[in-house]
């Protein structure tokens, strides 16, 4: 199938473990399609958990470490040791345990004001990314992961102004608790090379589906509005979001 965004390429495994295997075969892959540092964003949230647990425990030997640069597509404004951070989570399960230097880990710097932090790290993405056409930053993966009210990063549904905000990050406000997070925005998802969702859970089945299916419910929902613009959009689902389909 083709991966154009209009037309997603979706993999399916039977479980988060099998599809997080998949996306990691993918990364393999991808990677060695190019040369020199390969910039990802990673998702935040507790889906891939899985996936940076079984990069770090089965994947040391397959991927050149030394080429993989560390962002994220968005982080929750708290101290980077606090329980709820991205960087955190991902530093634990996977970045401590690979051979990465420092200078490859590209956090938010989350001490900072939101404001602040949010257009420093448009600093750090336009410093060491690649830009397109548009003077955007290109990750050559960027992998998002969808809430349960259909928000991707951290664009939620109350806040889609920011899928076509003009700057690179922005401050974005979780609905129900209000917490302050910085998120990339629209354009510089769609200016990625590969977007790929990483979903998992019978309870996201339903707005995956609605996405999938073109569903004009779905026009609500942040992760409908991803289209890479001149890259490919996957979806890497488990059998349980993949139900409604
Ligand atoms: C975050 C994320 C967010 C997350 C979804 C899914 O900081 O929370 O980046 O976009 O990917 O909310 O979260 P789960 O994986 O926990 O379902």
């Amino acid at each position: 199938m083709a991966d154009s965004s209009k037309n997603p390429r979706i993999v399916v495994g039977h479980r988060p473990a099998e599809v997080c295997k998949k996306l990691a075969d993918f990364i393999v892959d991808d990677m060695a399609k190019k040369s020199g540092p390969y910039h990802v964003a990673w998702s935040g949230g507790s889906t891939p958990k899985v996936l940076f647990k079984l990069l770090a425990e089965e994947y040391l030997d397959r991927i050149d470490w030394s080429r993989l640069h560390s962002y994220w597509g968005d982080e929750r404004m708290v101290p980077h040791d606090h329980e709820e951070s991205n960087y955190r989570m991902c530093r634990a399960l996977l970045l401590d345990q690979v051979p990465v230097t420092e200078d490859q880990i590209h956090p938010v710097h989350t001490e900072l004001m939101p404001e602040i932090a949010a257009s420093d790290y448009s600093e750090t993405l336009l410093e060491n990314l690649p830009t397109n056409d548009a003077g955007l930053p290109v990750f050559d993966l960027n992998i998002l992961g969808m809430g349960d009210d259909g928000h991707t990063a951290s664009i939620f549904p109350h806040q889609m102004e920011l899928l076509t905000d003009k700057r690179v990050c922005a401050v974005a406000t979780h609905p129900d608790s209000g917490q302050k997070r910085v998120t990339i925005t629209g354009p510089v998802i769609n200016a990625s090379a590969k977007v790929i969702f990483l979903v998992t859970g019978a309870r996201k089945a339903e707005k995956v589906g609605e996405i999938l299916g073109g569903s004009a419910k779905a026009e609500t929902y942040p992760a409908a509005h991803v289209q890479p613009e001149n890259g490919g959009l996957y979806w890497f689902l488990d059998e349980g979001a993949y139900s409604n389909r």
